[in-house]
């Protein structure tokens, strides 16, 4: 998983806006999409629980290439912070899914392409609704309980019963491989493992990482990145790795960061090619009292301004307590 001061050109409100930065193209405030997540969520839910409709799966992976291709930078990603804590697979897929196609399009995929990744990340853990009960214990799982969840993936293509093509299926059984053999559940090695399921497994554990389990806290959108970029020589395909931290920025969205101006804000979007000046949201001002009014920053057009590093994860959870329950941001 940020920078600006006094930069009134850019400090758009989002009454009577719904596009803010929209001249420079950098990031897109529409409240239309938290409409689409909730929609995904749904399509999601009655995959798992009734069977996949095939013509849903495509419309909503289309919604989510055309919300990315209209701005790279829009607030679908920060929805995907939000989880259900009963149903936590579901809102999994649902990030992963779009955190999947908003790295996609910012790698330039082919349409087909983004497709077919946003097809894998949809179907990857369906097959998990077998073994929600093991996760509802409130404890780490245990050997034997880890060896029958490695079967989900077989689940998962089982439910598919066909409906896509080959590659797909194929690829959702690569999603828990990894570059060095140790993944699941053929050992797969670099070049065998496909190109698709690389690009959804490096999503898949940034947004299980950021998201809580009943036996641990979420981590951070830094700590995450930091914790993903330690298992460089096993885990993932060098190249992408680096696509994804570029991507993603040092700070991701959705981190808590300190600005040189004594405020504290959210990280809303990234700038290609500066990992650092990204795009903010003022939520406390210098004093620690909740900003009144909207303030955002880009931190591209205002050198002045600079983060100055991340909030510290309990100073996370002190902060959004102060603000409003986690995933309940009201951007
Ligand atoms: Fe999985
Ligand atoms: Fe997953």
């Amino acid at each position: 998983m940020r920078e600006d001061i006094g930069h009134n050109k850019e400090q758009q409100s989002s009454e009577g806006s719904n596009d803010l930065f929209a001249s420079k193209g950098t990031y897109c405030f529409d409240p239309k999409l938290k409409d689409l997540y909730l929609e995904i969520f749904e399509v999601v839910s009655i995959s798992m629980s009734q069977g996949i409709d095939k013509n849903k799966v495509e419309s909503s992976i289309s919604s989510i290439i055309k919300a990315f291709k209209l701005h790279i930078n829009n607030n679908l990603l920060l929805y995907s912070y939000s989880v259900s804590k009963q149903n936590y697979i579901v809102s999994h897929i649902v990030n992963n899914t779009i955190l999947a196609i908003g790295f996609g399009c910012w790698l330039n995929l082919s349409d087909n392409d983004l497709i077919d990744v946003g097809l894998c990340a949809f179907c990857h853990d369906l097959g998990m609704k077998e073994y929600t009960n093991l996760f509802q214990r409130g404890h780490q799982l245990t050997d034997e309980e880890n060896q029958l969840i490695k079967k989900h993936p077989q689940r998962s293509i089982d439910m598919i019963n066909n409906l896509f093509p080959e590659r797909i299926l194929n690829a959702i059984l690569d999603v828990h491989e990894n570059e060095d053999g140790s993944g699941y559940p053929n050992k797969k090695m670099g070049a065998e493992i496909s190109y698709i399921a690389k690009i959804v497994s490096i999503c898949d554990i940034f947004e299980a990482l950021t998201h809580p389990r009943n036996f641990r806290n979420e981590f951070s959108p830094y700590e995450a990145i930091k914790m993903i970029i330690k298992k460089k020589d096993s885990f993932f395909d060098e190249n992408i790795l680096k696509k994804f931290v570029n991507y993603l920025s040092i700070y991701p969205i959705g981190s808590l960061i300190y600005l040189n101006t004594g405020e504290i804000a959210i990280v809303i979007g990234s700038n290609k090619g500066y990992p650092t000046r990204s795009i903010v949201k003022i939520l406390l001002n210098a004093n620690r009292e909740a900003a009144k009014d909207e303030k955002f920053i880009n931190l591209l057009d205002d050198k002045m301004v600079y983060i100055c590093g991340p909030v510290e994860p309990k100073g996370v959870k002190e902060i959004l307590h102060f603000l409003k329950p986690r995933g309940d941001f009201d951007l």
